[in-house]
């Protein structure tokens, strides 16, 4: 395995987007502002919260350092907050840093030897750490201890050096990334789901309240429903719904000017944007729902084959829309429903009885 790529993010993957899960420059800034700051203030996620809470509840009562934690979802779901409760929750100072960031095994062993006792060391993107720093981590993760080696060549020797107990927060978008004999040194390991509508919901008020805006019910959920599971994406359609509230109407978000703005940002009442409806409209009325080839889809939708294949379908076949078979892409019924068109007759075979694409497309 290559250990320096970017395994992170696909090309061309949704720095613009207004539903992509990834942080842009403008979230960063806000974000800080609108982290939950404590577990009890923490929005959903209620199995991970519950686990989480006992971890560290039990840590306390034994005056302790709490287990290594590894916390895993998707991007934008809470992992850089969770790990910011911990800390707090443990009254314990946190070190933040990134798998990207530990290149060399100096660079760790660096940060380690310079943690305080029962610090919080928040690791994210851990499956993007190189080898050696990673084989470093296990052992300061087991036995609290790095070997620092001084000199080079034949003369080089180790020096031993003891660390502080401290608790390892590692984040990871791709646990399947990450080498068992790293993942079993976690002592808990969460995993992060989408989130529900009315968690969303939930955090959209919060955020309004915040961000001084004010929001109704309906309003609320008329975001929620276009956020895709994500409190990220959820915050950022907030903000924009909220600049068009501001300049259209009398600043107040309602279900109508939530409706209108995001009409506007085409982001559909499904979470879908123009990417994501150009791949399903092109399957369904150029190619009769499939199956078509990847590569030919990409081109009839003028897109890289990686950017349909990483960035719009990813959402697509999560939300029933779209299924990847061994002949090719096909629309499920839910896609022609979604899109407002009827379903081509089905043919004897089960295939769609259209203007034959089937034999010049498919597979
Ligand atoms: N459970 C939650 N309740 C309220 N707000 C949340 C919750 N989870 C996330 N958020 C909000 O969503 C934003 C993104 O969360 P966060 O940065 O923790 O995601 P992440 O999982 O670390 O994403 P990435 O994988 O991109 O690093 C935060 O600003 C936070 O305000
Ligand atoms: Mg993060």
């Amino acid at each position: 395995m290559n250990w320096d790529d970017s395994t992170g993010t696909a090309p061309g993957e949704d720095a613009e987007r207004l539903v992509g899960a990834e942080a842009d420059g403008d979230d960063q800034a806000v974000e800080a502002a609108l982290r939950p700051k404590e577990l009890g203030e923490f929005v959903g996620q209620s199995k991970v919260r519950e686990q989480l809470d006992l971890v560290l509840k039990a840590a306390r009562q034994r005056g302790g350092t709490a287990d290594h934690v590894l916390l895993s979802g998707a991007p934008g779901l809470g992992k850089t907050t969770l790990s910011m409760i911990i800390a707090s929750e443990m009254s314990a100072p946190i070190r933040i840093t990134s798998g990207p960031a530990i290149q060399h095994a100096g660079d760790l062993a660096a940060i380690l030897s310079s943690l305080q006792e029962g610090e919080v060391l928040f690791l994210d993107e851990i499956h993007r750490m190189s080898r050696p720093a990673e084989e470093m981590l296990y052992m300061a993760m087991e036995d609290f201890r790095v070997d620092v080696i001084v000199g080079k060549g034949p003369g080089a020797t180790a020096i031993p050096l003891e660390l502080p107990p401290f608790t390892l927060v590692g984040a990871t978008t791709r646990a399947g990334l990450l080498p068992p004999p790293l993942r079993d040194r976690f002592g808990f390991t969460g995993h992060m789901e989408f989130y529900e509508p009315e968690e969303l919901e939930r955090v959209i008020h919060r955020s309004a309240r915040l961000l001084d805006v004010d929001t109704d019910e309906e309003g609320a959920a008329e975001i929620a429903g276009r956020s895709r599971g994500t409190p990220r994406i959820a915050n950022r359609l907030l903000r924009r719904v909220r600049d068009y509230a501001q300049v259209k109407a009398d600043g107040a978000i309602n279900r109508e000017i939530a409706g209108r703005a995001l009409d506007v940002y085409e982001v559909d009442a499904r979470g879908l944007d123009r990417l994501d409806r150009s791949v399903l409209g092109a399957l369904l009325k150029l190619f009769g729902g499939g199956p078509v080839g990847l590569s030919t889809l990409s081109v009839a939708v003028g897109e890289e084959r990686e950017t349909v294949e990483e960035v719009a379908e990813p959402f697509l076949v999560r939300e029933g829309l779209l299924a990847r078979t061994p002949r090719g892409r096909v629309a499920t019924p839910a896609a022609w429903a979604h899109l407002g068109l009827t379903p081509p007759q089905q043919g004897p075979h089960g295939t769609p009885g259209g203007p034959g694409q089937q034999g010049l497309f498919g597979a």
